[in-house]
């Protein structure tokens, strides 16, 4: 069995990129270690109220010139938006800039998708391998800027122990 060690304000980002290793070690399959990964981050940082992924799909419209739609996959929190375009909201704006986004305020962020009223900030993170985009890893928090610089450090080394970890075959990516 594993302990996840209780939620917190400052978590110890070194050991949580080990932990994320030593419970995704032996398994390559993407929903799974998804799955394991955002309980992981719901139930290791303080204050969140959403924590998971939107995978690359096919996109709906690509006649538009969007290379593919963000679909929901595996979470922790509330039911959330389903789909998002290339491009809408914090997601969206994160997987077509390849970068992360942090969001200290979702209501100053124009275009942001309020799945949950209770969101006040956000940080999303994309997924990327072997320089493809598969989605992206979003982080819901009920208080302002709940997240810090060194947050978005030790989460995005947590999310590439996870992107190495796992096995993206098969999967659409931009
Ligand atoms: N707020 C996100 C949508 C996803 S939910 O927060 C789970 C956005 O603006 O892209």
């Amino acid at each position: 069995m594993f302990e996840t060690s209780a939620a917190t304000e400052k978590p110890d980002y070194a050991m949580l990129v080990r932990q994320v290793a030593s419970i995704l070690e032996g398994e390559r399959a993407l929903m799974t270690n998804a799955a394991q990964f955002s309980a992981l981050v719901y139930h290791s940082l303080c204050d969140l109220n959403w924590a998971g992924f939107y995978l690359c799909t096919e996109a709906r419209h690509p006649q538009q010139g969007l290379a593919c739609d963000l679909l929901l996959g595996p979470y922790q929190g509330k039911v959330a938006c389903v789909r998002i375009p290339f491009q809408r909201g914090v997601c969206g704006s994160a997987a077509a800039e390849r970068k992360t986004f942090l969001v200290p305020d979702v209501h100053a962020f124009p275009g942001h998708i309020a799945c949950d009223s209770a969101s006040n900030s956000e940080i999303v993170i994309p997924v990327i391998k072997d320089g493809k985009l598969y989605g992206v890893f979003d982080i819901d928090s009920p208080r302002l800027n709940r997240f810090s610089a060194e947050d978005q450090a030790g989460l995005e080394a947590m999310l590439a122990a996870f992107i190495a970890a796992t096995d993206f075959d098969g999967l659409p990516s931009a």
